[in-house]
């Protein structure tokens, strides 16, 4: 499928709710004076459903409120609205399993960078059909590149807020997909792994598994957060420190987490193979089944069920 068709397909299929008016996903439109398309003003979530059932969506609440306090952005919406709205938008989508995009801009403005300018925000959620990642790149693993562009820096608010400023992750992709790879790892100013354009990055060296801390400058990722936990409860031996390119290039295996792509293995890292399959990589297959299980359970719990 070409782009054009790839669109063509996204405005069949998407359903939209802006500021509480479901809208055909062709006609979905938000001021060109909006925050967001002016200086990339906004905040965003990014969770899916499954079977009806929205997962983790308290956690991602939080962290949008989180994103919101960090950018000091004020808020005019409460968390119940928010939940009424997606769920709302879910039920009139049909879908059961849905991919699932909050955005909350800072509002329209008369042009100019105060941010006290606004009087509400906007609030659009997208639900479409969850992306389908092939059973065969779970089996096979990605490509990725180690890109050294300046990510923001731990001192800026944008490293934990999920903004929607993605222009430095937008052009590390665009050198990586240059490079031959399928996305890119991302290097902090230090010269220090920080994460992928829409992903936590973890390495495992001789049975002991890494990720790069918060204060490498990372997105506090659910999908890390469940990982975390998962290393607690099971007793994996887990070392957060800051990674160095040196450090990862030795790496016995690599994966990488986010909501939409789950655990998802590498096979490649600057065109180094690290095996051929999830059976090369112990650790990796482990910690997917068990994430697996902790989805399973959240879904059942049907805390936000909307069937
Ligand atoms: N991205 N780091 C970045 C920069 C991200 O954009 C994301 C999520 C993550 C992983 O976070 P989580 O496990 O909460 O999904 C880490 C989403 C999926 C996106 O923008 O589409």
């Amino acid at each position: 499928m070409n782009n054009k068709e790839k669109l063509s397909q996204l405005y069949q299929e998407a359903v939209v709710n802006i500021n509480g008016v479901i809208t055909r996903a062709e006609d979905a439109k938000v001021s060109i004076f909006d925050r967001g398309f002016l200086y990339g003003d906004s905040i965003y979530e990014v969770t899916y459903s499954d079977d009806k059932s929205i997962l983790f969506f308290d956690e991602h609440l939080d962290r949008l409120y989180h994103s919101a306090s960090i950018l000091n952005m004020h808020f005019f919406i409460d968390r119940e609205m928010i939940i009424a709205e997606t769920i709302k938008t879910l039920k009139h989508s049909g879908m059961g399993r849905a991919y699932i995009r909050i955005i909350v801009t800072r509002g329209e403005t008369h042009i100019t960078l105060d941010p006290n300018s606004t009087i509400k925000n906007n609030l659009i959620i997208i639900c479409k059909p969850q992306p389908h990642f092939d059973d065969l790149i779970y089996q096979k693993g990605i490509k990725l590149s180690l890109i050294e562009i300046t990510v923001n820096e731990i001192q800026g608010p944008d490293s934990h807020a999920k903004s929607g400023n993605y222009l430095n992750n937008v052009m590390a992709m665009n050198e990586a997909i240059k490079l031959g790879s399928d996305d890119a790892i991302m290097i902090n100013k230090k010269g220090f792994i920080t994460e992928g354009t829409t992903f936590n990055v973890w390495m495992v060296k001789d049975g002991i598994l890494y990720t790069p801390p918060i204060s490498s400058g990372i997105l506090k990722g659910i999908t890390r957060e469940k990982v975390l936990d998962i290393c607690g409860d099971h007793k994996i031996h887990l070392i957060k420190e800051p990674i160095s390119p040196d450090h990862i290039n030795q790496a016995d295996e690599i994966f990488i987490t986010s909501s939409t792509k789950g655990i998802m293995p590498v096979s490649h890292l600057d065109g180094r193979c690290l095996g051929n399959n999830i059976e090369d990589w112990p650790i990796t297959k482990r910690i997917t089944q068990l994430y697996r299980e902790v989805v399973i359970k959240n879904k059942e719990s049907k805390e936000y069920f909307y069937g």
